[in-house]
C-alpha cells in the first residue's frame, strides 16, 4: 500500500489558524475531492473536528489518544493499526490529510506528496515542517491564477499544484 500526503501550504509553510484553513480555493477543494475519493483518509483528531463530519465516498481514519469517537469514523491510537486497517481493506493508496502534528510524525512513511503551494502569507498557528525536495522527484505541476471579483477584491489566491514521489 502506497502512503501519500496531501496538503496546501502558504509561503511560510503555514497551514492553519484556530483549527481552520487559511484560504478558500474552490478548485483546490475539488482537486482534493477528486484525488482522495474512494480512498482511506487518515487524519488527526483536531483536523477531523475542523472538518466536522466524515467526508463522503472516503473511509475516515482518525488518530486520537483521548478516546475520541464519532459516527462513521474509525478511530485508532496507533498509527500502524490504522495502516493495517486500510491495508487489510484492500487499500492501494492511503492519504494522510493532516494536520500539522500528523504531517510531521508520519512524514517518514510518505511515498508520494500532493502539494498545493499557495501564494499566501499571514497569521497562522499550524505549520508544515519545511520539506527538503532533494530526495523527491517532481512528477507533475500545474499553475492556477488568483481570482478577483468585479471590484478587484481577492476571492482566492494564486497557487501551484505539484506531485512528488520519493526517490528510490
Ligand atoms: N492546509 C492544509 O492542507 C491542512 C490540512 C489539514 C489540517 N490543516 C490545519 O491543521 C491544523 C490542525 O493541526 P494540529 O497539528 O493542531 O492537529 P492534528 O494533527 O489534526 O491532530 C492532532 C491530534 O491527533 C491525535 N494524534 C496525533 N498523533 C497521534 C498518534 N501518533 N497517535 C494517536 N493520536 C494522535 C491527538 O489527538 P487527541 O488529542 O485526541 O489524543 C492530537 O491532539 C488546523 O489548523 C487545520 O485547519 C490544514
Amino acid at each position: 500500500m502506497k502512503i501519500s500526503m496531501i496538503v496546501a501550504y502558504g509561503k511560510n509553510w503555514e497551514i492553519g489558524l484556530n483549527n481552520q484553513m487559511l484560504w478558500h480555493i474552490s478548485e483546490d477543494f475539488k482537486n482534493f475531492k477528486t484525488i482522495t475519493s474512494g480512498h482511506h483518509i487518515l487524519m488527526g483528531r483536531k483536523t477531523f473536528e475542523s472538518i466536522g463530519k466524515p467526508l463522503p465516498n472516503r473511509t475516515s481514519l482518525v488518530l486520537s489518544n483521548s478516546g475520541f469517537e464519532h459516527e462513521g469514523v474509525h478511530t485508532f491510537n496507533d498509527v500502524q493499526e490504522a495502516f493495517n486497517f486500510a491495508r487489510s481493506s484492500g487499500e492501494e493508496e492511503l492519504f494522510i490529510i493532516g494536520g500539522a502534528n500528523i504531517y510531521e510524525s508520519l512524514f517518514p512513511y510518505v511515498d508520494k506528496m500532493y502539494l498545493s503551494e499557495v501564494d499566501f502569507e499571514g497569521e497562522a498557528d499550524a505549520y508544515l515542517k519545511e520539506i527538503d525536495f532533494s530526495t523527491w522527484d517532481l512528477q507533475e505541476q500545474k499553475e492556477y491564477h488568483k481570482i478577483k471579483d468585479e471590484n478587484g477584491k481577492l476571492l482566492s489566491p494564486a497557487w501551484k499544484f505539484k506531485v512528488w514521489t520519493k526517490k528510490d
